[in-house]
């Protein structure tokens, strides 16, 4: 955490290398309770997985006409879970408690780019809403691509619903690409060596001193015949980072890219969702990572991982030792995922959404070859329970649960009871 004077690479990027990535290891400290299903889903009629709050500049999770607002990826339940990825469209949800949860419907009904809308951020600023979303794929593709691109739809507005309850998000909204991946910071689809590339998941950031970011998920290009890795090119093909983009009059529309704030070569090919929150001066950094995405010769988790230093571009060194914070328990390892940390008083809470809770099952391959009802059985597709997790300095402990998706505000005491949320409720 030594700031400028740290052990960065020369533009400015941390490193999470394989000596602190193969110490992973569940403890007592870092593995939530297993997950029930909950009587109610968030809706019946849809799988619910990534989520996050519709937030004011500085972060914090907005109110509108009394309520908190979260957008989420969603298809029809009908789908086989596994499909739902190619088909995701944004909703939104809307709640008086942060407790239970009336769907609001599309956030766009129409002109969203790309064949589906991936993850990002909802930003409330002034009575505006301004929508930052993946764009994946072509719009109109016959065959479904994975290209990436950040987008931004702009001109929504948030009021009081028609009857004077609740809240209705409208458009006319105007989408356009916000980034593309540039080659030299940031891989390109052309590049990519191994699995797909990734060039996703914006995250709008206003940082203490009034500047304006957006995180991203992204990759590290490592050109063949790289000395990186000690030249070995199966872990080359293992290089994700958390990208950043710099607006430089805060004009939420308008980013430049900038070098990445840390990378994974060698490690993993996913830091998904990266996020900040930011206490007296300590920046965590968060991604969500998945077992399947480690290099060769590290053992990882499904897991929420976090990393600190003492500025935006401070030398991040990984949460305890190695970076993990929170994961799935052993017998339950693809229970949640897409993790979601904010802050609450002296508390992380952190939010996720229901998996596979496929008890006793090695292998999330496994879950594809079950006959169909067994699969949709197996998939929560809801909020999962949200976990409470202390910090100190560098380090984090799993303190207990709250119900599926109970998320309070800043301002509203958490129950007595640290486990409330781990049996069904
Ligand atoms: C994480 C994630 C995101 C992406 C979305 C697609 O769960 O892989 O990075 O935006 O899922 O469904």
């Amino acid at each position: 955490m030594s700031g400028d004077d740290g052990p960065n690479a020369p533009d400015g990027r941390s490193a999470w290398t394989r000596d602190h990535a193969t110490a992973l290891r569940r403890e007592e400290t870092n593995v939530a309770p297993i997950i029930y299903p909950p009587s109610e889903r968030l809706d019946e009629g849809l799988h619910v997985w990534d989520t996050w709050w519709l937030r004011d500049r500085d972060g914090s999770p907005a109110e509108v006409n009394g309520c908190r607002v979260i957008v989420a990826l969603t298809s029809s339940s009908d789908l086989l879970p596994g499909k739902r990825h190619d088909v995701a469209t944004l909703r939104y949800f809307y709640s008086a408690d942060g407790e239970s949860w009336e769907t609001g419907g599309r956030v766009f009904e129409t002109g969203m780019l790309g064949s589906r809308q991936w993850a990002g951020s909802a930003l409330h600023d002034d009575g505006d809403v301004y929508v930052y979303y993946t764009a994946a794929g072509e719009a109109d593709e016959a065959d479904l691509s994975y290209s990436q691109r950040i987008a931004l739809a702009e001109g929504g507005t948030i009021s009081p619903g028609d009857d004077g309850d609740g809240v209705e998000l409208d458009g006319p909204w105007e989408h356009s690409v916000l980034l593309e991946p540039d080659g030299e910071w940031y891989e390109r689809e052309a590049q990519s060596r191994g699995m797909t590339y990734t060039f996703r998941d914006p995250w709008f950031f206003e940082d203490e001193d009034g500047e304006t970011y957006l995180l991203f998920e992204a990759n590290t290009p490592v050109p063949e015949g790289s000395d990186a890795c000690g030249g070995d090119a199966a872990q080359q093909e293992f290089n994700g980072s958390v990208g950043l983009a710099h607006s430089p009059t805060g004009d939420p529309t308008d980013f430049e890219l900038r070098p990445p704030l840390l990378d994974a070569v060698c490690v993993n090919q996913e830091l998904e969702r990266p996020h900040l929150v930011v206490r007296d001066g300590t920046y965590y950094l968060f991604v969500s990572s998945h077992h399947h995405t480690f290099a060769p010769g590290v053992e990882g988790y499904d897991a929420l991982y976090g990393f600190v230093a003492d500025g935006l571009r401070g030398d991040y060194e990984p949460l305890n030792g190695h970076g993990m914070v929170l994961t799935n328990p052993a017998n339950a390892p693809f229970q949640a995922y897409s993790w979601l940390a904010y802050d609450h008083g002296d508390e992380l809470l952190v939010t996720s959404f229901f998996n596979y809770f496929d008890y006793d099952r090695p292998s999330m391959d496994d879950v594809a070859l079950l006959p169909e009802d067994e699969q949709m059985r197996r998939f929560g597709g809801t909020l999962a329970p949200t976990v409470r997790v202390g910090v100190d300095g560098t380090r984090t402990r799993v303190l207990g649960t709250l119900g599926h998706g109970h998320l309070p505000l800043a301002r509203e005491s958490l129950p007595s009871d640290p486990f409330e949320g781990a049996a069904d409720d």
